[in-house]
């Protein structure tokens, strides 16, 4: 393989957690549609995709270095949040770990001089400010529906529109 060991087992931890993302925001979808937000589940249900889409990015590029994909074991979700607000808050905390991890197999990969690596991982890094930036706007728009139940319905009705990229 052209990249180390230690690399290789830094972008299996990273499928693993993102897989783990596809899970809790799959369960954000379920608590979501349990509420009768269906827009939100939408929302959700889009993102659960994406997540399996990163997972399989990683995935593919270990093995186009030879590296072997190894999966393992994806802890329980939450199945219950008190609402659309609380939930999207969790998102982009979740989000920020997310970016966090990338950015240290980033430093890894600069420290090993792993120039592959580094130009794979620009994508997840652009990626990741969108992530931060697609919470953002839902927890803003959430905050200002606060109080309204009118509100609230068009800020479902609005999340629902998200379309599989
Ligand atoms: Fe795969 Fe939401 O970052």
């Amino acid at each position: 393989t052209m990249i180390s060991k230690k690399m290789a087992k830094a972008i299996n931890a990273q499928i693993n957690r993102e897989f783990y993302s596809a899970f809790l925001y799959l369960a954000m979808a379920n608590d979501a549609m349990d509420k009768g937000f269906k827009g939100a589940s939408n929302w959700f249900t889009i993102q659960f995709k994406e997540e399996q889409e990163h997972a399989m990015k990683f995935a593919a590029y270990l093995q186009d270095q030879g590296a072997k994909v190894e999966l393992a074991a994806l802890a329980a979700p939450k199945t219950e949040w008190k609402d659309l607000l609380a939930m999207f808050q969790e998102a982009l905390s979740h989000e920020k770990k997310v970016t966090a991890w990338i950015c240290e197999i980033n430093d890894l990969a600069i420290a090993e001089k792993d120039y592959a690596t580094q130009n794979m991982l620009r994508w997840f890094i652009d990626e990741q400010v969108e992530e931060e930036a697609s919470a953002t706007d839902a927890i803003w728009m959430l905050e200002m529906s606060a109080g309204s139940k009118g509100a609230l319905f068009m800020a479902d009705k609005t999340l629902g529109k998200r379309k599989d990229d």
